[in-house]
C-alpha cells in the first residue's frame, strides 16, 4: 500500500472511497462535528447525517456505514467508521477502526482510498496507528487457495491518502510515522504468514531458511545450527523433544550488532521464541481437535523474527540477539517417552511426565544458551500452555517474571503498542508441582496453575538475568475477524518487542551523557506512574 498526505477538504479529494472516522457524541453535534463531516454533509445536502440517523449509525465502536455519493463528493462512496466515545479513545481504537474500514473498502473493490485523520492528542501516533490498521486489516492468507480466483484477484486498496486536519502541514515526523507503521505492520503480516503456513510446508528447515532470507535482506547476522551442533551444545532437552521427528532440528541465532564500538559493548537484549513447527503432543498424544491448530506452536519465533526484521532498520544503539530452537514434537518409534530422564545443557535433569509439555524443554536449553551472552534482559514468547488460555482467553498475553523493572518496561511497551498484556504471578507456592521422585524436576506438574508451573520451569534456566516470559497461546490466533485481525494468526508480540526496543534505545540516548553504565535496563519511572498491574 502506498500512503501519501493530502491537504485541503477531504470531501473534494478524488478517490474511490472516502473514509470518515467519527466519535459517537460528535456526529450530530454541529459544534463538535469534524470539519470533514460538516463539509461532506453539506455537499450531500444533508443526506449524510440523515442517512446515518435513519440507518441507526451513531458512531459507536464497530459501527460502519457505506453511502454512495452520486458524484457530489470527490469520492464515489463514503464510509463512516465509528470510534465510540472520545473518553475511551486509544490509538488501538483507531487501529481497529481502520482495519474495519479497509475490509469494507476492499469489499467495495476500491483501489484508492482517502481518509480524514482525526484531530487527536499526538498526530504522529494517530497516523502510525492508522497506517498499521490499514496494512494489518488488508491482510489475507490465500496462497493455498486455487478456487475463487475472482476474489483473489479482485481490486484492493493500493493508494491511501491521509487527509491532514486543517492548518496542519506534513513534516518529517509524519513521514517517519508512516514509514514506521508500514515497517511494523509488514513485519507483523510476515509473522502471520509464517504462522498460517501449514506445518508440512513450514518445517524447522523452512523456518531457518525464512530467517536466513530475512537476515540477508536486512543485514542481520545469522547462525543456523543443526543436530550435530545441538548435540555438541549438550542441549539434552531440545534433543529429547526432536528425536521423534524425521525433520532435522534447527537452532537459529540472529544478531543485530550496532556499528559504534562502544555501543557493541553494551549488554544485549535477548529475545527467545518458541519454535515448535508442529506439536502433536508426542507419545502423550493430543486429541484430534487439540492438534488441528498446532502449526501455531511456532508463533513465538514468528513474533521474534518479525520484530528482528524491524529492529534491523531501527538500528538501536545496543546489540539484540534472537534465539529459536526449531523442531517438531512427534510420536514415533524413536520419540522420547514418558518416564525418560533428559539432561539439560545446564546439567539439571528432568523426568518427563508428559511429552506434550515440550515447549518448556526446548526453551529451557535455548534460554540457558541465550543467558551465556550475559544479556541485560531476556524476553521469551511462547505458545506455552492451554492453561494460560483458560485464564486470560484469546486476546490477552500472560506476562510472567519477577524482575519488576523488566516487567514494567514490557507492560508499558505493550500498552503503547496496543497489545494487551496482563501480569501473572511466578509464585514459589507452586514449586512442589515440579518435584520429581527420581530427577531434579519433572516437566509437567498438576493441572492447577498450569501456566505458572510452566513459568517456574523456565525460571530454572535464566539464572539471575532480568527475564519476562510471555505466554501467547491464546492471542497467537484470532478466533474471528475483528478490527484489523482476521481469523487465524495475529502476529502478536511483534509490536510489543519493537516498542520495547525503541523505548530502550530512547532511554540509552537520554542517559548517553552519563554513559559508562553498560548494563542499563529500562528504568521504571517514579512509583506514582507505575501501572497497577
Ligand atoms: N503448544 C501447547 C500449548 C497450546 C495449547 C498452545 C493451545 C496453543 C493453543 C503446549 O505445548 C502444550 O501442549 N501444553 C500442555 C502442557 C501440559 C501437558 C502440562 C497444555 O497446556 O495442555
Ligand atoms: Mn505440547
Ligand atoms: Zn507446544
Amino acid at each position: 500500500m502506498n500512503f501519501t498526505f493530502v491537504g485541503g477538504d477531504s470531501a473534494r479529494a478524488k478517490a474511490d472511497v472516502l473514509v470518515l472516522p467519527v466519535f459517537d457524541t460528535e456526529l450530530h453535534d454541529k459544534k463538535k462535528q469534524t470539519a470533514a463531516i460538516t463539509s461532506a454533509d453539506k455537499k450531500l445536502k444533508g443526506l449524510l447525517l440523515k442517512s446515518a440517523e435513519q440507518e441507526g449509525f451513531k458512531g459507536k465502536n464497530e459501527q460502519l456505514l457505506t453511502l454512495h455519493t452520486h458524484g457530489k463528493l470527490g469520492a464515489a462512496r463514503v464510509v463512516l467508521v465509528g470510534l465510540g466515545s472520545r473518553a475511551k479513545f486509544t490509538p488501538e481504537v483507531l487501529r481497529l477502526a481502520m482495519g474495519r474500514a479497509v475490509k469494507a473498502t476492499n469489499r467495495l473493490r476500491a483501489k484508492s482510498v482517502v481518509v480524514a485523520v482525526p484531530v487527536l492528542g499526538e498526530l504522529q501516533t494517530a497516523v502510525r496507528a492508522m497506517v498499521e490498521g490499514f496494512e494489518l486489516g488488508a491482510y489475507r492468507f490465500d496462497r493455498w487457495r486455487t478456487t475463487n480466483k475472482e476474489e483473489k484477484n479482485a481490486p484492493r486498496a493500493e493508494k491511501v491518502g491521509l487527509v491532514l486536519p486543517e492548518g496542519v502541514k506534513k513534516d518529517r515526523a509524519l513521514d517517519a510515522a508512516v514509514a514506521l507503521g508500514r515497517k511494523i505492520s509488514e513485519a507483523t503480516n510476515w509473522a502471520r504468514d509464517l504462522v498460517n503456513e501449514p506445518a508440512g510446508a513450514l518445517t524447522p528447515t523452512a523456518l531457518a531458511e525464512a530467517a536466513k532470507k530475512m537476515a540477508g535482506e536486512t543485514g542481520l547476522t545469522i547462525e543456523v545450527l543443526g543436530r550435530k551442533d545441538i548435540e555438541k551444545l549438550k542441549m539434552g532437552m531440545f534433543l529429547g523433544v526432536t528425536q521423534g521427528s524425521v525433520e532435522e532440528p534447527k537452532l537459529i541465532h540472529l544478531t543485530w550488532s550496532p556499528e559504534d564500538a562502544e555501543h557493541q559493548k553494551r549488554a544485549p537484549l535477548a529475545l527467545v521464541g518458541k519454535a515448535i513447527t508442529f506439536d502433536s503432543g508426542g507419545l502423550s498424544l493430543k486429541t484430534a481437535d487439540g492438534m488441528v491448530d498446532m502449526k501455531t506452536d511456532m508463533a513465538g519465533s514468528a513474533a521474534v523474527l518479525g520484530a528482528m526484521r524491524v529492529i534491523a532498520e531501527l538500528k538501536p544503539p545496543f546489540p539484540v540477539h534472537a534465539y529459536m530452537g526449531a523442531c517438531e514434537n512427534m510420536p514415533s518409534g524413536t520419540a522420547y517417552r514418558p518416564g525418560d530422564v533428559l539432561v539439560s545443557r545446564l546439567g539439571k535433569t528432568v523426568e518427563i511426565t508428559n511429552t506434550d509439555a515440550e515447549g518448556r524443554l526446548v526453551l529451557g536449553d535455548v534460554l540457558a544458551w541465550a543467558n551465556e551472552q550475559k544479556p541485560a534482559m531476556i524476553v521469551d514468547l511462547a505458545t506455552l500452555t492451554g492453561a494460560c488460555m483458560i485464564a486470560l482467553g484469546n486476546y490477552i498475553v500472560g506476562a510472567f517474571g519477577e524482575d519488576d523493572q523488566a516487567m514494567w518496561s514490557v507492560l508499558e511497551a505493550g500498552r503503547t503498542a496496543g497489545e494487551e498484556l496482563w501480569r501473572m504471578p511466578v509464585t514459589d507456592l507452586q514449586r512442589d508441582a515440579l518435584k520429581s521422585d527420581i530427577a531434579d524436576m519433572k516437566n509437567a506438574g498438576e493441572r492447577w496453575g498450569g501456566a505458572i508451573n510452566a513459568a517456574l520451569f523456565l525460571k530454572e534456566f535464566v539464572g539471575e538475568t532480568p527475564w519476562v516470559h510471555l505466554d501467547i497461546a491464546g492471542p497467537s490466533q484470532s478466533p474471528k475477524d475483528r478490527g484489523y485481525h482476521s481469523r487465524g494468526a495475529t502476529g502478536v508480540g511483534v509490536r510489543t518487542l519493537v516498542e520495547l526496543t525503541r523505548r530502550r534505545a530512547a532511554e540509552l540516548e537520554n542517559t548517553a551523557a552519563d554513559d559508562g553504565d553498560k548494563t542499563v535496563v529500562a528504568k521504571a519511572p517514579a512509583a506514582a506512574k507505575k501501572p497497577q498491574r
